[in-house]
């Protein structure tokens, strides 16, 4: 679908997001001649710039973000840009900004706001108190959404009074990435895997989102949420839906995010007791990451001392419902990890029975490997016969390598889901009710972890994790796929 004329409103317009992102990512659209020609982006901050010192900054801090770059194709996409200054928190401010938008009602409209939560309500009002909360308009809400249940409620509620269900935009950047959307095509695009697709086929799950990277300098923010509100509590609960969740009836929004949240509200709650055995929190040692020696979290510049928060987390959750009921579920996620990697590990049952000369045990149970980075695509562990004489069956392997498979380019996630507002699809947003569904199940947590006074378990930078991360999916006979992995 062609987009329509638009003016994007960039709160946060000269922050890291906007730089390192979202600009590369109108820019892809520029370069393939997929703008309207009278298409704008407002960047708004707070500095007093004018639109020439603004695009000065641009220059050196989100060109080099773009591959590829042709001069002629950049100067004609920055023409596009208009930098206003105001101050997001004051409805006096937005003079400019309301002068400088279109009037136009057949003009899409969006604001995108890439700024900290508490701003959230706050600049809606003030959309609203100067006349720019139109009919033609669409918000954007950024991560983090909220820091538990009450702040994730409060802001639907202050932003709902200004903007309507089908304006608010909640990006999760995972449900932009092209194999989270390839999973819903493998699953309700085939009738080979939905069949088996349940307790009965399906022994476990293992969702995994590792990151080489540390805190960079993201310390303010991430010292404050962890890797269980940073990581958990979106992206990995998201993934789990998209794998766990029925058949919508269609990929309409509201079929698709009914079906998510069904699933959010069926995991089973955890209490004092089954948190401390199914949850293992770990936070990072001095180590060596590629062969690069990297300090503590503690040692990181604006660590507190003492930090209590963890960069890394495993747990195991299970779903309770008749199509889930006993499979495990174990997510895990962590900084400074051995391997940077984000995979979804379907694993099936062993066989019931062996007819050949060799003992059940020595089958490796089907598994499938839904591969989101480094390289996209998707992995089948079969049992096959090996050549020759005799029958010995042995593991291999059937591959699909999306980068190989299809030809075209592949498209950043942000770029994905900037489209997507532009045109108003909001099936890969997050709907107000699957936010509070998701707080709703991590709170339990999060409550358990301020009160208890112990701390996160150390583990060294540029490995997996703590011991026990381990040592909880072993309790129930099973390895995470890279120790189940024969040494190269
Ligand atoms: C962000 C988190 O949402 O996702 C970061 O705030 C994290 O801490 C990032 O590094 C990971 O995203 P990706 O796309 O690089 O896997």
């Amino acid at each position: 679908m062609a987009l329509t004329d638009f003016d994007l409103v960039l709160f946060g317009g000269s922050g890291d997001l906007a730089m390192r992102k979202l600009l590369p990512a109108m820019y892809a659209r520029e370069a393939i001649k997929d703008l309207p020609a009278n298409a704008r982006i407002l960047c708004v901050g707070r500095h007093e710039w004018s639109t020439e010192e603004f695009l000065a900054t641009v220059e050196t801090t989100s060109k080099p973000h773009i591959k590829n770059i042709a001069q002629a194709t950049w100067d004609k996409f920055i023409k596009r840009i208009t930098y206003v200054s105001l101050d997001a928190s004051n409805a006096k401010t937005y003079g400019d900004l309301v002068a400088a938008l279109r009037k136009d009602s057949a003009i899409t409209r969006v604001y995108y706001l890439a700024t900290p939560p508490q701003l959230f309500s706050l600049i809606c009002d003030n959309l609203k108190a100067n006349g720019l909360a139109t009919a033609n308009s669409r918000v954007v809400l950024e991560k983090p959404l909220g820091r538990d249940l009450a702040s994730a409620r409060q802001i639907n509620v202050e932003v709902g009074k200004v903007f309507s269900e089908s304006q608010i935009y909640r990006i999760d950047h995972y449900l932009g990435k092209e194999t989270v959307q390839n999973l819903l095509a493998l699953r309700f695009g085939n009738v080979l895997f939905e069949p088996l697709w349940r307790r009965e086929w399906i022994s476990d799950v293992q969702i995994t989102i590792a990151e080489e990277l540390g805190v960079g300098n993201r310390m303010g923010y991430y010292d404050q949420s962890g890797a269980l509100r940073d990581m958990l509590q979106n992206h990995l609960l998201q993934l789990l839906c998209i794998v766990a969740m029925e058949p919508p009836t269609s990929i309409a929004p509201d079929a698709v995010r009914d079906s998510k949240l069904q699933v959010l509200r069926s995991l089973k709650r955890f209490t004092p007791t089954t948190l401390a055995q199914n949850i293992v929190r770990g936070q990072y040692r001095a180590g060596h990451v590629n062969g690069v020696a990297v300090p503590s979290y503690r040692d990181e510049p604006d660590a507190p001392e003492q930090s209590r928060t963890e960069t890394f987390v495993a747990l195991k959750a299970e779903i309770d419902t008749w199509r889930w009921a006993g499979v495990p579920f174990y997510l895990r996620t962590g900084k400074r990890m051995a391997d940077s990697l984000a995979e979804i590990v379907v694993r099936f049952k062993q066989i019931p029975h062996s007819i050949f000369n060799q003992p059940t045990s020595s089958f490796q149970p089907n598994c499938l490997v839904i591969r989101l980075q480094p390289d996209e695509g998707l992995r089948m562990n079969l049992m096959a016969k090996t050549p020759g004489d005799g029958m010995r069956l042995k593991p291999a392997e059937l591959e699909l390598d999306f980068k190989e498979q299809f030809k075209t380019p592949r498209m950043d996630a942000y770029e994905r889901l900037l489209l997507d507002v532009l045109r108003g699809q909001l099936t890969l947003f997050m709907r107000g009710d699957e936010l509070e569904a998701a707080w709703e199940w991590v709170e339990p947590i999060l409550n358990n972890w301020e009160q208890d006074d112990s701390m996160p378990i150390p583990y060294a930078a540029g490995t997996w994790g703590p011991a026990a991360a381990s040592a909880l999916i072993g309790r129930d006979g099973l390895q995470w796929r890279e120790e189940a992995l024969p040494e190269d």
